[in-house]
């Protein structure tokens, strides 16, 4: 841990570039970008220039890029999209839910997964977490099955996998009566390149549906998005339904472009290396912030390799709301850092799904709504912001042990 003299020299030096500029939580660029990722554009958008060519979809380096992200994955084929959020709506079709079919989704969460049940009429049913991976629980899963249950929708969540096999054999043993084993689908927006078992994010489930949006560990030039599946009929159906279904069927555009492509294919060969200074920063601030006995640092299983999509820590229970967003207000106000609550429970924080869903309590995915908080983290931060940040939440733990004293 840093000690106190270290802490205030850090502290009295002011805070570091930019320092007008507010540090996010989730920072606005996920990765970095460099010569290689412009040159890919430039020679993309040249190539596109000839009337006899264009910017056409069928593109060779769009399935350069999916056949190169599969492989990468460990799954048989991708299907390169235009967002995360339209590739949940496009696996959400893909069940044809009947009115009151239900999808298991865990309440800590981003919305998008949440936004597509309901957008097909499906029914969310909230399941719980595990309170040290902030993943979905599977023994809290398996209690929520009914014979209307159609899948299972986990979050891989901030950059650690959901237990997959877990999933799995729980989807198997609960087989719909008509449709046969549930679905299992990942959203794997928040994990790119993370791994489960040996295993990469994206090889196991139904399907799993990444995001490639500008915050991600990964982009494809703000937005983009990939679907990766091991299943031929899915996958050629989610490939005709991007574009306006093919002969057969419904769909509409959701086609990535060709410069996306391009890019993505020179994020994904340094996805590794962004990811490892991710993952180098997480393994510098657990050592910076052990031992603090008010907060709980970012759990990583033994048989997983975590991202670090966002670095979350959780305080300690008698500090659940008060103490937590003391935190959150003297790092804005102080330090000019804005920390992220990624996530409290979906339905205590947008009224959309709260109108839409039937709740019921929740007691750890409630009780870490209000201990959760994640402080910036980012590949290209240097160990004087590193410092920073860790002095600067240290300070915010001393001044809200006093407040909470009073
Ligand atoms: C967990 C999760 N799912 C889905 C999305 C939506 O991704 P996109 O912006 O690519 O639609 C996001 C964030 O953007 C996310 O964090």
């Amino acid at each position: 841990m840093l000690d106190d003299q270290t802490r205030h020299n850090i502290l009295s030096r002011g805070k570091p570039e930019p320092k007008d500029f507010p540090w996010w939580g989730e920072p606005n660029l996920g990765g970095w970008y460099t010569e290689a990722e412009v040159e890919a554009a430039v020679s993309a958008i040249r190539d596109s220039m000839d009337w006899t060519t264009g910017f056409g979809p069928d593109a060779k380096v769009i399935a350069e890029f999916e056949e190169v992200f599969a492989e990468y994955c460990g799954a048989q084929f991708a299907i390169a999209i235009n967002s995360c959020g339209t590739g949940l709506d496009l696996a959400m079709r893909c069940l044809n839910l009947k009115p009151g079919d239900e999808v298991i989704s865990p309440a800590v969460n981003y919305k998008a997964a949440h936004m597509a049940i309901l957008d097909q009429g499906g029914k969310v049913v909230f399941c719980d977490i595990d309170p040290r991976t902030l993943n979905l629980d599977p023994v809290d899963v398996e209690k929520r099955i009914t014979l209307r249950t159609r899948a299972i929708l986990p979050v891989h969540m901030n950059g650690l996998s959901a237990p997959m096999d877990e999933l799995l054999d729980i989807a198997k043993r609960n087989a719909h009566p008509v449709y046969g084993a549930l679905k299992v689908i990942g959203d794997a927006a928040r994990s790119c390149g993370a791994s489960y078992k040996g295993t990469k994010v994206g090889a196991k489930g139904w399907m799993n549906v990444f995001s490639f949006q500008t915050q991600k560990l990964m982009t494809t030039l703000g937005e983009g998005g990939m679907i990766t599946t091991n299943d031929k009929k899915l996958g050629d159906r989610l490939r005709n339904m991007r574009q306006f279904g093919g002969e057969q069927q419904w769909g509409s555009n959701y086609k990535m472009s060709k410069v996306q492509a391009a890019v993505g294919l020179v994020q994904l060969r340094r996805l590794d290396e962004m990811n490892a200074k991710r993952k180098e920063a997480a393994k510098r601030r657990n050592e910076l912030l052990s031992g603090v006995s008010e907060i709980i640092l970012p759990y990583e299983p033994r048989d997983c390799e975590h991202v670090y999509y966002v670095y979350s820590i959780l305080v300690k229970h008698e500090w659940a709301g008060e103490g937590r967003d003391s935190i959150i207000s003297v790092m804005n106000d102080n330090f000019g850092i804005v920390c992220s609550i990624s996530n409290p429970p979906t339905y205590s924080r947008w009224s959309y799904i709260l109108r839409n869903c039937q709740t019921q309590p929740l007691a750890v995915s409630d009780d870490i709504g209000k201990r959760l908080f994640c402080p910036p983290l980012h590949p290209s931060f240097n160990e004087e912001q590193e410092l920073y940040i860790c002095a600067s939440l240290l300070e915010a733990i001393e001044i809200t042990k006093n407040k909470m004293a009073c």
